[in-house]
């Protein structure tokens, strides 16, 4: 069922810090930030030769993001994010499996303009997990 890495997530407290990091200190191809009002951050994809690295940061103080720097108040990893080929047949498998998918189970629009659903940390080692559909 699972394809490629696509992107590893990473909530940073400084978005334009990380950015300057990432590009001067790292030597990054890093991209332009985007906001993602649905998802309440904004994104910042850097480009590495075998996948992605998506910098997240809050947008609005309703953000999923705003708790989970709260308790890691200098960033972390926030999820990884693989790709599937078909999204609705992996979620049906998975809660046939016993695995829960959050909000409602239905897939929405991320980053990239494709399908995405997320699945329950606590169910996959306490890493947060999205598939996204290509
Ligand atoms: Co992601």
């Amino acid at each position: 069922m699972l394809g490629r890495l696509n992107h590893v997530a990473i909530a940073v407290p400084d978005l334009e810090a990380a950015i300057a990091q990432y590009r001067d200190v790292l030597g990054a191809n890093v991209g332009i930030p985007q906001d993602e009002p649905d998802h309440g951050v904004t994104v910042v994809f850097i480009e590495l030769p075998n996948t992605k690295i998506e910098l997240l940061y809050p947008l609005g103080a309703d953000s999923p993001i705003n708790g989970f720097l709260e308790k890691n108040p200098s960033g972390s990893i926030h999820h990884l994010c693989y790709e599937v080929d078909d999204i609705l047949a992996s979620r049906d498998h998975l809660v046939e499996k016993g695995a829960r998918i959050l909000g409602n189970s239905e897939p929405k629009i991320g980053a990239h303009g494709k399908p995405v659903l997320f699945l329950h940390p606590k169910d996959f080692n306490g890493t947060l997990i999205e598939l996204e559909q290509l």
